[in-house]
């Protein structure tokens, strides 16, 4: 499958996580924090920390680790964390 990972075309294995995606392609860290603009990546691994948000097809706050990719996604860095309205 064929990804974009803030606009570089990168393969992807089918059911491969958006942060192995993440990974693979040489990132450590795919987020910043909203007070501090700390990098942020993957920490818990299992869905609990919510520390690897980021955007994916235009949707932000998608947990990386949890989200399997899917052909023609397009991942995008995040900044802070979208509040709820
Ligand atoms: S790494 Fe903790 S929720 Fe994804």
């Amino acid at each position: 499958m064929r990804v974009r990972v803030d606009g570089a075309e990168h393969v992807a294995e089918r059911g491969q996580t958006v942060a192995a995606v993440l990974l693979a392609a040489g990132r450590g860290s795919w987020r910043t924090t909203r007070i501090g603009g700390r990098p942020r990546g993957l920490f818990c691994g299992i869905g609990v920390c919510f520390d690897c948000l980021v955007v994916v097809n235009g949707v932000p706050d998608v947990r990386a680790c949890q989200r399997v990719v899917a052909d023609g996604d397009d991942i995008r860095s995040q900044d802070g964390a979208e509040l709820p309205s």
